[in-house]
């Protein structure tokens, strides 16, 4: 039963081998997916097996991806992989957020607790055991930020040269601040994200690159995981939503698959709805999921989640089948609302960069709306550690956040640091004691 890449394209379906450098189908240019034709697995025997890996030390059991390994075969027996021991990231209840946002209960489920502070560690991790597998010695990526960081650290932890093309002076310095440390060659490029993605597709082989954005299909094997974890820590019950916040759509597109195929197999009897929210400046998807009639790019996408700046995501026809087949919803959030949304989760102690907090904002309109019940099971994706975008939370804090078209934010949950002189009066009296 070995797997196969296959190419999404419902017309074309076409399959090839898992060793071919390929990104999208040779014949009709659709996405590729990892397919692993004739797979079984008995649902009870691999829950505990799961589970008990939790008691080993082997680095590939202690890895929240690679103990689901039953669920992504596509490397050869033997084969090593590169783990930095991603995923086992926490489930977290937030009463607070939950009342926000108009719902009785809301649990987290936090990427930012990953080895570089993202999610995109669960899918670099096969990513980059694809590259070493297939012998690439230079591995490359276009980034908002958090795959470069990614991407860095687990390439130089293989051995390999990592190459990073960034959007100049629209990333955060918490994120550029690893690839510099992680030891990639960053080139920041005068365009944005999706001019760059074009460039660097076109030219990948010219310029000896293997390619690890989200396209690259290997990614997304470990990002379904996501969602395995996710069941695997609630023991496998399965909440009526899942919020995911949507960019270049590689998420939306592997929690669907991992869903899917966690249900054909039989580990789960239905699948939870997934809410794919966008920013108002950087909203293609959104739009295309309320008018069916032909996939618009959004040509200068704006907002200051700079993780989901992303006008033509990729992965978009794969989002689509995820959102519909699961019954779910896309919608879109405004500044104010993000950057409220996640003053909010840091008051609960947890904490997430902007991007994430789009999900907490999409939840309290989906619960106004009437959409989501206010007694619903909701877990959450918070995609990006809290110290990713310092700058951001500065800004909002002190009342100096606007909008990329210069309005103010309100720093509606502000909480300004206060400057004393060094007197214990003075100190005393503030505290109020
Ligand atoms: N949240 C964070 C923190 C991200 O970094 C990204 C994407 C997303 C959400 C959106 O996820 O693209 O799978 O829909 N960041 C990419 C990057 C594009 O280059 O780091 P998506």
């Amino acid at each position: 039963m070995p797997a196969q890449l296959r190419c999404f394209n419902s017309t074309c379906r076409k399959a090839f081998p898992t060793t071919e450098v390929i990104y999208n189908c040779p014949v009709c240019d659709g996405l590729l997916e990892v397919d692993y034709p004739g797979l079984t697995l008995d649902p009870a025997p691999t829950k505990r097996l799961w589970r008990e890996r939790r008691m080993s030390n082997a680095p590939e059991d202690l890895s929240g991806v690679w103990r689901y390994r039953e669920m992504l075969p596509f490397l050869d027996d033997g084969d090593g992989v590169v783990t930095l021991r991603e995923g086992n990231t926490a489930l977290l209840d937030a009463p607070r957020a939950a009342a926000y946002a108009g719902l009785e209960r809301l649990t987290f489920k936090h990427q930012g607790y990953n080895p570089t502070g993202s999610f995109k560690d669960n899918g670099m991790t096969c990513g980059a055991s694809q590259a070493l597998r297939l012998g690439r010695k230079r591995v490359a990526c276009v980034s908002t930020g958090n795959t470069s960081a990614s991407m860095a650290a687990y390439a130089s932890a293989a051995g390999m040269t990592p190459v990073i093309f960034l959007p100049h002076g629209n990333i955060s310095y918490g994120k550029l601040a690893q690839a510099l440390e992680y030891g990639a060659l960053t080139l920041q490029i005068e365009a944005n994200f999706d001019e760059i993605l074009a460039l660097v597709r076109t030219h990948a082989d010219a310029f000896g690159l293997y390619l690890l954005n989200s396209m690259n299909p290997f990614r997304l094997e470990g990002q379904k995981t996501i969602m395995v974890e996710m069941l695997d820590q609630r023991d496998w019950r399965v909440p009526d939503w899942v919020v995911v916040p949507g960019g270049n759509l590689g998420n939306s597109s592997a929690f669907g698959k991992g869903l899917r195929e966690l249900r054909d197999l039989g580990f789960i009897d239905r699948l939870p709805r997934l809410a794919v929210v966008q920013a108002e400046g950087s909203a293609p998807f959104y739009e295309y999921f309320h008018d069916r009639s032909e996939f618009r790019a959004v040509r200068a996408p704006e907002t200051l989640a700079t993780a989901i700046r992303i006008g033509d995501p990729v992965s978009w026809p794969k989002a689509i089948r995820e959102v519909d087949e699961s019954g779910g919803v896309v919608l879109k959030v405004s500044e104010q609302e993000i950057a409220d949304a996640k003053a909010v989760i840091g008051q609960c102690g947890i904490g997430c960069e902007p991007a994430s907090a789009s999900t907490l904002a999409g939840l309290k309109k989906l619960t106004a709306a009437g959409q989501v019940a206010k007694s619903a099971d909701v877990v959450a994706v918070l995609t990006g550690h809290v110290l990713k975008d310092p700058d951001y939370i500065y800004r909002y804090h002190t009342g100096q956040l606007k909008t990329p078209g210069g309005a103010s934010i309100s720093a509606t949950f502000g909480n300004q640091p206060v400057v004393l002189p060094n007197d214990p009066e003075r100190i005393r009296a503030r505290l109020a004691i």
